[in-house]
C-alpha cells in the first residue's frame, strides 16, 4: 500500500472548492492506502493568530474533516502540533538547507512581496517544515494542489540530500499526486479564477441556505448569448461547472439546452444552483453542526490520530537520529 500523507492549513473555513478539489478524493483514498491526513497549525503560526482564533480554527477544520467523511478509524487523522517529532525532523533538515533555495521559492517571494512587515523566520523555512510533515511518515504520494508543486520538488530535494550526505537510502522520494481525471477545479463566484478562501467568492460547507442564495444569486454573468451554441464566457462557464458539480446531470443539460438555443434565463439558472447546492452542502453542515457540539468525541478522534501519528513518526526520528550519529553511550 502506498503511503499517502496531505495536510490543510487551520486558517479558516472549508469551500466547495476544497471540497471538490481535496477532500471528496481524500475520502476515497483512505480504503485503498495508509492516508496520513493532518491539520498544518504550526504552519498557520506564520501569520500569528491569536491563541482563540488558533483554537478555533483547528476545532472548525478537524470537524469539517470528519463531517466530509474522513474516517479516523481508517486513515490517521491528526494535529499537527500533536506530534513532537515533527519540530526535530524540521530542525534536522533545517541543517541541510540553504538561505539561498528557501529565498527563491516562489511562495516565500510571494509572502515578502504581500506582507513585508512580517517576513519571518518561520515563512522562509515552510518547506523545511512540509519536508518534515511529508518525510516524517516516509509517505510517497502527495494529494495536493498545482501551486504545492515546488514546495513537493523541495522536499525531494531535502531527502536526496539527505541521502547522499550520510550514504543511505532512507527517505523515498515523494510525488505531488493529482487526481487526474477526479481532480475538479471548482471557480468562484465572481466571474473568473478559482474559488479561494481570501477571494471573497467562495461558499462554505458550513454556510446556510439562505447565505448561500444571497451569494449565488449574486454571482457575475451577462447579458445572455445571441447567437445559437455559442460559447460561454467564462464567468456564465463557472456557473455551468459549478452546476456539474453539484446537480443531477438532468437539470445540466436543461440549462444546457437553454443557453444553446439562447432562451436561458440566468435568474431559474441560479435559483435552481443555489437549491443543489443547498441540498449537497446540507448534510455536511449538519454532520460539521453535530461534530462541533461534541467535545469529547473531538477529543478522542484527535487522541488517537496523535498516537497513530506519533508510533510512525518515532520511528522515523529513531532512524534518522541513528543515521546522523546521535547514539547512545
Ligand atoms: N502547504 C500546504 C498548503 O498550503 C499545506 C501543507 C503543509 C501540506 N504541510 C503539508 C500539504 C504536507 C501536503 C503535505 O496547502
Amino acid at each position: 500500500m502506498d503511503i499517502v500523507l496531505s495536510g490543510i492549513r487551520s486558517t479558516g473555513k472549508l469551500h466547495l472548492g476544497n471540497y471538490f478539489g481535496a477532500l471528496r478524493n481524500f475520502v476515497r483514498m483512505q480504503h485503498e492506502n495508509k492516508c496520513f491526513f493532518f491539520i498544518a497549525d504550526y504552519h498557520s503560526l506564520t501569520t500569528h493568530p491569536t491563541p482563540e482564533d488558533l483554537h478555533g480554527s483547528v476545532k472548525q477544520v478537524l470537524a469539517e474533516y470528519l463531517a466530509c467523511g474522513l474516517d479516523p478509524e481508517v486513515a490517521t487523522l491528526y494535529i499537527q502540533s500533536d506530534v513532537p517529532q515533527i519540530p526535530e525532523l524540521y530542525l534536522l533538515l533545517n541543517m541541510n538547507a540553504y538561505k539561498g533555495e528557501l529565498e527563491r521559492c516562489t511562495s516565500f517571494k510571494e509572502k515578502v512581496r504581500k506582507q513585508p512587515n512580517n517576513i519571518n523566520a518561520g515563512l522562509l523555512t515552510y518547506p523545511t517544515l512540509m519536508a518534515a510533515d511529508i518525510l516524517i511518515h516516509k509517505a510517497t504520494k502527495v494529494p495536493v494542489g498545482k501551486d504545492q508543486e515546488q514546495h513537493l520538488e523541495m522536499t525531494r530535494t531535502f531527502a536526496n540530500r539527505f541521502n547522499r550526505m550520510y550514504k543511505v537510502d532512507y527517505f523515498p522520494e515523494p510525488v505531488a499526486f493529482n487526481f487526474g481525471e477526479d481532480l475538479v477545479k471548482i471557480p468562484g463566484l465572481d466571474g473568473s479564477g478559482k474559488m479561494g478562501k481570501s477571494e471573497g467568492n467562495a461558499i462554505y460547507l458550513s454556510d446556510d441556505p439562505e447565505t448561500i442564495r444571497k451569494k449565488v444569486m449574486k454571482a457575475v454573468t451577462d447579458t445572455g448569448p445571441t447567437q445559437p451554441n455559442q460559447t460561454k464566457p467564462e464567468a456564465i462557464q463557472n456557473l455551468f461547472t459549478l452546476m456539474k458539480a453539484v446537480s443531477s446531470p438532468d437539470t445540466l443539460q436543461h440549462f444546457e439546452d437553454k443557453y444553446n438555443a439562447c432562451e436561458i434565463r440566468y435568474g431559474d439558472m441560479k435559483k435552481q444552483l443555489a437549491e443543489d447546492i443547498i441540498t449537497f452542502t446540507s448534510p455536511i453542515r449538519e454532520r460539521i453542526e453535530a461534530v462541533l457540539a461534541d467535545n469529547d468525541y473531538l477529543r478522542k478522534v484527535a487522541l488517537m490520530g496523535a498516537e497513530k501519528a506519533r508510533e510512525s513518526a518515532s520511528k522515523t526520528i529513531r532512524d534518522v537520529r541513528h543515521i546522523i550519529g546521535f547514539r547512545e553511550f
